[in-house]
């Protein structure tokens, strides 16, 4: 049964007598599960019943003692009755997929999915602050034969839980809401806060699903735009010596009206998140509009750049809008090193002066940091260089051939003993990856493990080229599968024959990784298939079946040496 305040707060106020008081509170404190409030009507209903007091109809003024109850208690009513408004915080973006109703947080990197009821109450929210009771009328437009009062107090309890996980601000004025609403900063937001996504199974307490999993399923059965990422410009200010992009093609801008057209039909589609990328983003000549726009349309966004061109004018708009990331490539510390890999004099120190100046506006900021030959010897300062800034830094070391299927690029790629090393460093400083790959596998039958699907490819992100074309993944511009100038978004997904039939390949699809002992520790890609065979994305390149054997090889050497010694 559920406690309705205002009842108690009703009959305090309007109960004329004692009697009609002692009724009144009486039917209340018969039917609350609210110990406190039991407490409080169990202080006032002893007081009442004073034989004095219940005479027949006595006026009010009551004793001094049940004044004092009754003082608290409607303290205690009020409280629980004060107006309160809630709204999503900045960082929060809400969508609907499916049946699913999401909500995830750009700032701590968690999102929920709910049906039903909790879909509703998510529909009705907004960037505006609203009143409990306003929303409640709003989600009952969701239900058949529901009032505002039936769905008080669930909600009031719904969005309380997800104020405090930061995911709402709630405050009993606009202002208190601005006031507590989340910003990032390195001061507060430790690199910590970017924990693994879990969301708790309310029938399970002990169970919990990981969200992106039970997306994963959906989108498998009603493939949906999640997220995109743009080229939004193909034209470079660097020339790295391992880049995907062919230099000679550099030459090719995404004009503003289309880009802005993409904005649209994705923000129709329901797409939640932007990743936009080059060449370099910042020698777009309309890069702040793009950015305004983004915002304007509630993307949560990630920018990828060299921010070798980052101006003042520059950190500003992005404080305003309020990227989820700008992810940028630092390859060494040492500038003859990084400067050797990007072909331009100066870039080291430009983009390592950018990161401070990010990092002091309070922007995120993370370094992506491919390793090739180059820098083998000196990617671990870069690791420890944002380390000290409290930023996250990522490595890479699985460099993929250029598109146009020249595959000069790779003589960058580290050997299999460098690869070896390199694993050897990871697997005994980074404990998530030991922790991944110790997570157990349930045992799959070779049929069944063959009937999955291949990769997450046309299931819910896709790439779109600076000249319009739709592509399913990054890197793979030779995949094309539409073009944006010709064609809705949505017709492309849901009608081009290559997304089609990339989102039915099965694992089956490679016939040598079916009894291969190394498949757990291998994750082969279409793309890095397709542009390092010349076109053929089932030829599985013998480097990436190396790699995966010593993957396997050195992740159980690791274990049976903490088996070892936890003997
Ligand atoms: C294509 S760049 C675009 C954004 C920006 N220009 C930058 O360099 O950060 C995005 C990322 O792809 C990485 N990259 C480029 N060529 C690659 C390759 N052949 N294999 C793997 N990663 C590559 C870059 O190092 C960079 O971190
Ligand atoms: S800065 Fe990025 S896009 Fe430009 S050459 Fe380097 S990797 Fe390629
Ligand atoms: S190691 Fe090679 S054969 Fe084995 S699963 Fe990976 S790609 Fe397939």
């Amino acid at each position: 049964m559920k406690t309705d305040y205002n009842k108690v707060f009703d009959s305090l106020c309007k109960s004329k007598s004692v009697k009609a008081h002692f009724n009144a509170l009486n039917k209340i404190y018969l039917s609350t599960t609210d110990n406190k409030l039991k407490n409080f009507l169990n202080a006032a209903l002893s007081n009442l019943l004073d034989p004095k007091y219940l005479k027949n109809s006595t006026p009010i003024p009551l004793s001094k003692s049940s004044l004092r109850c009754f003082v608290d208690l409607l303290e205690y009513c009020k409280a629980k009755n004060k107006t309160m408004f809630y709204r999503q915080s900045r960082d929060t973006f809400i969508r609907s997929i499916g049946e699913y109703g999401y909500i995830k947080s750009q700032l701590t990197k968690h999102d929920r999915t709910y049906t039903q009821e909790g879909q509703a109450f998510l529909e009705v929210l907004s960037r505006e602050p609203q009143s409990l009771e306003e929303l409640s009328i709003k989600a009952c437009e969701y239900f058949e034969d529901v009032i505002p009062a039936d769905i008080q107090n669930d909600m009031r309890e719904f969005l309380d839980s997800l104020v405090a996980d930061r995911y709402l601000v709630s405050g009993e004025t606009a202002e208190e809401c601005a006031a507590k609403d989340t910003y990032f900063s390195y001061a507060e937001n430790p690199k910590t806060l970017f924990k693994y996504n879990a969301q708790q199974n309310p029938d399970d307490e002990k169970l919990y699903t990981d969200t992106q999993e039970v997306l994963g399923v959906h989108y498998r059965e009603h493939p949906q735009i999640y997220s995109c990422q743009i080229e939004t410009t193909n034209r470079c200010n660097e020339k790295c010596i391992h880049c995907y992009i062919p230099h000679e093609l550099k030459n090719v801008v995404l004009p503003y009206e289309v880009i802005e057209n993409i904005l649209q039909q994705l923000h129709d589609l329901g797409t939640i998140g932007l990743t936009l990328s080059g060449g370099e983003f910042f020698l777009h000549p309309d890069a702040e509009k793009i950015l305004r726009k983004a915002r304007e349309l509630d993307f949560s966004f990630t920018i990828l750049s060299n921010i070798t061109l980052l101006t003042s004018k520059m950190i500003g708009v992005l404080k305003e809008v309020n990227p989820a990331l700008v992810q940028t490539s630092l390859y060494s510390i040492n500038p003859e090193e990084h400067d050797h890999i990007t072909q331009l004099k100066g870039s080291c120190e430009k983009t390592k002066a950018a990161i401070d100046t990010l990092i002091a506006a309070n922007i995120p900021v993370q370094i992506s940091c491919p390793v090739m030959k180059t820098n083998y010897h000196s990617y671990k300062d870069v690791l420890k260089y944002a380390y000290k800034r409290n930023c996250k830094a990522q490595t890479d070391y699985v460099m993929m051939a250029r598109y146009d299927f020249t595959t000069d690029n790779l003589a960058e790629r580290l050997t299999i003993e460098q690869t070896e090393d390199l694993l050897k460093d990871i697997i005994q400083f980074d404990k998530d990856y030991l922790d991944f790959t110790d997570t157990p596998i349930p045992p799959v039958s070779r049929e069944e493990w063959g009937k999955r699907p291949f990769c997450g490819v046309g299931m819910d992100n896709l790439c779109i080229a600076s000249d319009g074309i739709v592509y399913p993944c990054s890197g793979w511009q030779g995949m094309a599968c539409g073009n944006v100038r010709e064609q809705p978004i949505k017709d492309i997904w849901e009608k081009s024959p290559q997304l089609n039939m990339l989102r039915n390949l099965t694992k089956s699809a490679i016939p040598q990784c079916y009894d291969c002992e190394d498949k757990q520790y291998c994750a082969p890609c279409l793309v890095r298939n397709f542009n390092e065979s010349g076109g053929d994305y089932l030829k599985v390149a013998p480097h990436f079946c190396k790699a995966a054997h010593l993957n396997r090889k050195l992740v159980e050497e690791a274990k049976a040496k903490m088996r070892k010694e936890k003997v």
